[in-house]
């Protein structure tokens, strides 16, 4: 017994040395934290389970039979994050650089598994090698043994990946899969062929930085959520954003007291919208205004920037907010920002998330590239995602809504719950001078003629009142009673149950 306690105490040990105190220093060396040492940061004090320690891998080529550490590159198990349950594994890059086995996998599957069984989420920590090369294919058998979990668990519990080293090759199509990817700047790198493969095949010189960087994944590709500085920032980051999410997709998102009151005023809100239409402003202004306490947490800040995704809460409750950004190519929709909303509104739609729209939008980006692009699908993911959404959709038009770009941004036709305008509101089927320059082409010699007509269309028409008459928006408000009539409009939407048709799933636009 002793013998056996005593063996025990060691495995410990040499499972918390990891890859052993020189490597670990080469970790510090880099400005990365170990494995545990992350977890340390990520997790409530004292609250992580450990599971699997004594794994190891099985491989005995290449002499990996006389290399065997504990845990086998990956610590795994469940702990809570602000006293709510969350299941995590953390790459262990000083064993093996953290790279892929069998063991490996299967320890993160287990933890997968129990977390889609008990409805937790699932936090990965990436920082990997990739597939372990001296076990071949069985390392790709272990990665798609993930791969189909991530699949499995999409929409019932959230999974979020923090890429804080390499993740390379097919390794990147785990976070892929996830429903956000966070990374460390000048830390991280995500690629499915490296820089020496890029030069062989295209003859391009690309650095990792620059291939497959935080900057590049969230300003380029837009493939990452967000990037922070150093990997504390990272994980103190993740605490708060987890504090957003429902645990599964059978639970409400979590309520926080809060000390704000729904009745609030905002009077700045009366002047925020210029009386030049042309004239820009700040939707994120806007929204900080609303939001309890002003605490937005803002998703791809830096790419297609012309909207904005992010969670905020209302009464305590999680809302996730999707905006047009009059400051970025005047808010119109492009490929880009279609794409980020429509993955963003599908996740709320999956947890349960209330959705607020602002919409500040004059239509479509024109121009060959977008069409060329395939703006017709990729806007059509945004139209589908907003169309298919069971979740209470309130939305306020602050001023244009356009054409197509009306119907898409969550319209009452879309069953939109609660469709609210600004008087700012100018809702129509284009824009006053490009509709008076096909009704009266005969006039567009005659700029005086245009100016007049235009003048005319928008009295008649660049108003809340037309679309006011059908009952296409339910009221015209007050900006500055915004926030009360938002937090009034969610309180009425709680016990909303709306159904869609029974299908094996539907066919997204992809
Ligand atoms: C086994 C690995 C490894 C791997 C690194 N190591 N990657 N061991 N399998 N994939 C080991 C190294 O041998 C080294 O061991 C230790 O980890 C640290 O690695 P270094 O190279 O010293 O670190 P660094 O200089 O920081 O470079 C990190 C790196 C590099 C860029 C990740 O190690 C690298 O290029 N590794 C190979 C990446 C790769 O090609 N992976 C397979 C991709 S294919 P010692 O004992 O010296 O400390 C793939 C397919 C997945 O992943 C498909 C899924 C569908």
């Amino acid at each position: 017994m002793h013998d056996i306690i005593r063996q025990l105490e060691e495995k410990r040990q040499k499972a918390h040395l990891g890859g052993g105190k020189h490597r670990i220093e080469k970790q510090h060396e880099k400005g990365k934290l170990t494995a545990r040492e992350r977890l340390d940061l990520l997790l409530d004090p004292e609250s992580f389970e450990e599971w699997d320690m004594f794994v190891e891998h099985r491989c005995t080529d290449f002499g990996m039979d006389k290399q065997s550490i504990p845990g086998d590159g990956v610590v795994t198990g469940h702990g809570t994050i602000n006293g709510r349950l969350v299941f995590v594994f953390s790459q262990d890059f000083t064993v093996f650089g953290g790279s892929l086995s069998e063991s490996h996998a299967g320890k993160i599957a287990k933890i997968m598994d129990k977390a889609m069984q008990v409805g937790a989420p699932v936090i990965g920590l990436n920082d990997s090698g990739g597939a372990r090369i001296q076990e071949g294919v069985s390392s790709l058998a272990g990665y798609a043994e993930v791969f189909q979990r991530n699949v499995l668990a999409s929409g019932v519990i959230p999974q979020i990946s923090m890429i804080m080293g390499p993740c390379a090759g097919g390794a990147v199509y785990s976070p892929a899969i996830t429903d956000f990817i966070f990374m460390v700047k000048n830390k991280s790198y995500m690629f499915v062929t490296g820089p020496d493969v890029v030069k062989t095949v295209t003859h391009e010189e690309v650095s990792h930085e620059e291939l497959g960087g935080a900057l590049t994944h969230t300003q380029k590709s837009g493939v990452a959520d967000k990037a922070f500085d150093n990997d504390a920032e990272a994980l103190l980051m993740l605490r708060r954003f987890f504090d957003f999410l429902p645990s599964s997709n059978r639970e409400a998102p979590p309520v926080r007291p809060t000390p704000d009151s729904p009745d609030r005023v905002e009077l700045s809100l009366d002047t925020l919208v210029p009386d030049n239409t042309n004239k820009p402003y700040d939707i994120i202004e806007l929204i900080e205004k609303i939001v309890d306490e002003g605490d937005f947490f803002e998703l791809q800040p830096e790419y297609a920037a012309n909207i904005v995704i992010g969670f905020g809460r209302m009464e305590g409750s999680t809302v996730g907010i999707v905006a047009n950004q009059p400051m970025v190519l005047a808010g119109c929709l492009d490929i880009d920002s279609s794409k980020k909303a429509a993955r963003f509104v599908r996740f709320c739609d999956c947890f349960n998330i209330p959705i607020i729209t602002f919409v500040d939008v004059p239509g479509f980006l024109p121009g060959t590239t977008q069409e060329h692009g395939g703006i017709i699908k990729h806007g059509a993911k945004l139209l589908y995602a907003f169309a298919e959404a069971t979740v209470p959709k309130v939305t306020v038009i602050t001023r244009k809504a356009y054409g197509g770009a009306y119907d898409v941004m969550s319209s009452k036709h879309l069953r939109g719950d609660v469709n609210l305008a600004w008087p700012s509101a100018e809702i129509a089927v284009m824009g006053p001078k490009g509709a008076v320059e096909i009704i009266f082409r005969d006039d567009i010699g005659n700029p005086g003629k245009i100016a007049e007509r235009t003048e005319e269309y928008r009295q008649r028409f660049a108003n809340p009142f037309i679309v006011g008459h059908r009952g296409f928006i339910d009221d015209v408000i007050m900006p500055h009673n915004t926030r009360l009539r938002l937090c009034r409009s969610l309180r009425m939407l709680k016990g909303k149950k709306l159904e869609n048709p029974w299908k094996k799933h539907g066919n997204i636009p992809l």
